[in-house]
């Protein structure tokens, strides 16, 4: 089996000082830039063993070992003077790393296998699946690669995980399964789009992600299932910035096609463009750009955490959360649920422009051009519902994700290469 473990001592310890055993959870797409800001999350609480599983198809290794030294470093500032980490402390910021291409089914399999009773594990408690391609333009011209490696490799995972017993799922949506919306702010009751010529390739591959894990969380219901499927799928509006220290943040193979990214690579010179190119200026917004809803990425990865905890049966959390898809005629009829995780309010293109001319200090040069297909005026979340139930807050301002994306960037102008 082609697999790594280097950042683990992979041990199984005892639990020396009654802590619950740390829980194992498979997070696709780790190293990834959400990927990677929601283990360091994970790591933080010391209650998980984190498994990532990437092929680096877009980012790199050298992300999760960085993960992995922050949390042992914030670890070991956060004991007294002259004492050591437990054990099990220290097992829970080292993580299991695998390149693996989760297409590759028999690969995926032996790695869940490798963790279950028969080979003296726990078996995986749940998976955070965020792998997928994302980009929204590329998507349409090669269509049946995002739909192999988004649908078809979720069908394998979900498979994979109803073999071997593990039935809790957290999924990475999107404010794309919204499509072109008439009303802001966007609650989850909107339809979500699969037709029309206003979606994308990518955004489809998300709804129909959506759809495949709603309807296996039904057919727990509708087969009796003792240990029913349950699934959270987190539909995030723009996440940015980078966690203060600098250490971990967005390196995306090739050019960045997120304004803020972009943004921070022609400040720091490794994209070479004079402009920025603004596509429209005649919306109805309140400067004509378009509208979106930033939340800082650490912020995101903490809504990840409540979500997992809330896919703990029995507990208060999983009873608020999953009360409504239990009752007739309103939502799921199995245990899927699905939030927005977004600020609830907007920046504009322009006003990103400034906060990112005041973090970097760089005169960004704007060129207005025509507007692009498929853009509406503003995307807003409307994040009552996470607020309400999960406990969600995205507190950290867009002055904050601008500075925090800065301060990475200027750090590591080259990513983590
Ligand atoms: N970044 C955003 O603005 C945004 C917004 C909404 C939703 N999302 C979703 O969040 C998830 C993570 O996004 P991100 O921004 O961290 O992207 P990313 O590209 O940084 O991370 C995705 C990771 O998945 C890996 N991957 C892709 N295909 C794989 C495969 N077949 N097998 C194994 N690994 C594979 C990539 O190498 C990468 O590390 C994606 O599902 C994306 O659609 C992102």
């Amino acid at each position: 089996m082609s697999t790594t473990t280097t950042l683990s001592n992979n041990s199984t310890f005892t639990n020396s000082n009654a802590k619950e055993p740390l829980k194992n959870v498979i997070v696709t797409g780790g190293a990834g830039y959400i990927g990677s800001h929601i283990i360091y999350t994970l790591l933080k609480t010391h209650k998980y063993k984190v498994i990532s599983i990437d092929n680096y198809h877009n980012s790199f290794p050298a992300a999760l070992t960085r993960v992995s030294e922050l949390a042992l470093t914030e670890l070991k500032a956060s004991l007294p003077t002259d004492t050591s980490p437990s054990p099990q402390d220290l097992d829970s910021v080292a993580i299991d790393v695998y390149k693996c291409d989760l297409l590759d089914s028999s690969l995926v399999r032996s790695i869940f296998s490798k963790y279950s009773s028969q080979n003296g594990g726990t078996g995986i408690w749940g998976v955070i699946h965020l792998s997928a391609y994302k980009a929204v333009g590329e998507s349409s011209v090669i269509p049946l690669t995002y739909y192999a490696n988004n649908v078809s490799a979720t069908i394998s995972l979900l498979q994979i995980m109803q073999d071997f017993g593990c039935h809790r799922l957290i999924y990475s949506s999107s404010a794309t399964v919204y499509g072109v919306v008439d009303e802001i702010p966007i609650k989850e009751t909107t339809q979500r789009q699969i037709e029309g010529k206003e979606g994308s390739v990518y955004g489809r591959t998300k709804v129909m992600c959506e759809l495949i894990v709603e309807d296996l969380c039904e057919s727990s219901v509708l087969t009796g299932s003792t240990t029913p499927f349950q699934a959270i799928s987190l539909r995030y509006f723009n996440p940015a910035g980078a966690h203060p220290s600098g250490y971990i943040g967005e390196h995306p193979r090739g050019r960045p096609e997120n304004l803020l990214p972009l943004l921070a690579h022609m400040a720091v010179g490794t994209v070479k463009d004079p402009v920025l190119k603004v596509f429209g200026k005649d919306y109805p917004t309140p400067d004509g750009t378009c509208v979106r809803d930033y939340l800082h990425i650490l912020d995101l990865a903490a809504g990840h955490v409540i979500a997992l905890q809330a896919l703990e049966e029995g507990s208060e959390l999983n009873n608020r959360v999953f009360a409504s898809t239990t009752e007739t005629g309103k939502g799921s009829k199995g245990r899927f649920k699905a939030y927005n995780l977004g600020k609830g309010h907007g920046m504009s293109v322009m006003q990103i422009v400034g906060a990112m001319r005041e973090a970097t200090e760089f005169d960004f040069k704007t060129e207005v051009v025509g507007r692009r297909r498929g853009d509406v005026p503003e995307l807003i979340a409307d994040p009552a519902l996470a607020r309400a139930e999960l406990g969600f807050d995205a507190p950290r301002d867009l002055e904050t994700m601008c500075r925090d994306l800065w301060n990475w960037q200027e750090k590591n102008p080259t990513g983590y290469e």
